[in-house]
């Protein structure tokens, strides 16, 4: 039998921290209306020649650097964004052009905020049916690129980022225990870049509507949001036969802190066992659950042989659940480990 292991992450935020208050002189907005509402203080913004090609490239190096492998050892590189360089071609081939890696197979998956655990749960199915010994998944967003200044409920929300993980075979038993992707179109107006596309092509009165950026009825997605949430984390739960009790890192999209609160009240989940980090990068759409889950193995709240619970909703509308067991031994950890024994060494 064939598993998928998470043997290595990696995260990339901006250098350009963007707090509340700089949003608030140039918008009619607070920090305090900001911070009630969504839990984000701060959110980081690329700056002029970043580009989500190269955000994922940092993020993808480290997390295959921790994970000892070669760029041109990787089978495949999955990239999940919904804001590329480019609307073709697919961002990822470019992301496997500056790594290094070999003309191997690479995609982009666009499915909203929820695209890196589709990203995720795909990579399992190709190391799972042999077709695929190394993947390289990466979720990435440069989205203040496709925000409007003056839609203030919208663009305070959002921010930029990058997370990766590096998934391997093996014969030992860990990866995606089980999943549930899911999707309903007839929510799709609710979060959309309604021009540019084909069936709205760009024009002069698209531009000025504002209708090539980020448009969100915030209050039924806030709904959809603390619906799905729970119950995507319940049905995965479910098929597995396993309960929250089971689980030991809860690692949400990060879209904001109400959500978030109101799902682990929901199922009882102890702060200790929820990542957060809305705080300080806002919603960074596909890259937000990376982005915690990268933090949480740098800050030693990963911990080998535990079993994570990764949830996310967004545009589509799109919602999934997986449930990842942690290999009971990681090198990249044990390596994490022994560069902090050798810092306290030399201190
Ligand atoms: C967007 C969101 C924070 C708005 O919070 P809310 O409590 O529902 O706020 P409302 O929409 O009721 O707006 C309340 C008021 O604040 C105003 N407002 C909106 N944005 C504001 C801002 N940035 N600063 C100050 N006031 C703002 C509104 O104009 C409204 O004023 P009015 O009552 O005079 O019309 C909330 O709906 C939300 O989080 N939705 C989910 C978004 C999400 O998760 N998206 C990502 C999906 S992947």
């Amino acid at each position: 039998m064939r598993y998928a292991s998470i043997t290595g992450w990696g995260h990339y935020a901006p250098s350009r921290v963007v707090t509340n208050d700089d949003l608030a002189e140039v918008m009619d907005t607070s920090d305090e209306w900001i911070r009630s509402r969504s839990g984000i203080r701060e959110r980081r913004f690329a700056e002029d020649g970043e580009t989500t090609a190269t955000m994922s490239v940092q993020s993808g190096r480290l997390a295959l650097e921790r994970a000892g492998v070669a760029p041109d050892a990787v089978d495949l590189i999955l990239v999940a964004t919904s804001s590329p360089d480019h609307l073709t071609p697919p961002v990822s081939s470019q992301v496997q052009e500056k790594l290094g890696a070999g003309p191997i197979g690479a995609m982009q998956i666009t499915v909203g905020c929820t695209g890196f655990v589709y990203a995720l749960v795909t990579a399992q199915q190709f190391i799972q049916n042999g077709t695929a010994d190394t993947v390289l998944v990466i979720g990435t967003e440069l989205i203040s690129r496709w925000l409007r200044w003056d839609h203030r409920s919208t663009a305070v929300l959002f921010g930029d980022g990058s997370g990766a993980v590096v998934v391997e075979a093996t014969e030992t038993p860990c990866g995606v225990v089980e999943h549930v992707l899911g999707s309903d179109g007839a929510g799709a107006e609710h979060i959309i870049v309604p021009a540019g596309g084909g069936a709205q092509p760009t024009t002069h009165e698209a531009l000025d509507a504002g209708d090539m950026t980020v448009k969100m009825n915030g209050r039924e997605v806030f709904k959809f949001a603390t619906r799905v949430m729970g119950s995507a984390l319940g049905t995965v739960l479910e098929k597995a036969e396993m309960t929250t009790d089971d689980v030991d890192l809860f690692i949400p999209h990060q879209a904001n802190a109400r959500i978030i609160e109101y799902a682990a009240n929901e199922y009882g989940l102890s702060p200790e066992k929820v990542v957060m980090n809305v705080d300080r990068y806002g919603n960074t759409s596909a890259a937000s659950v990376p982005l915690a889950l990268a933090e949480a193995f740098d800050d030693g709240r990963a911990q080998p042989g535990d079993l994570l619970a990764l949830v996310a909703f967004g545009a589509g509308l799109t919602w999934a659940a997986a449930l990842v067991q942690l290999a009971p031994s990681l090198a990249a950890l044990d390596a994490v480990e022994r560069s902090d024994t050798a810092v306290t060494a030399l201190s």
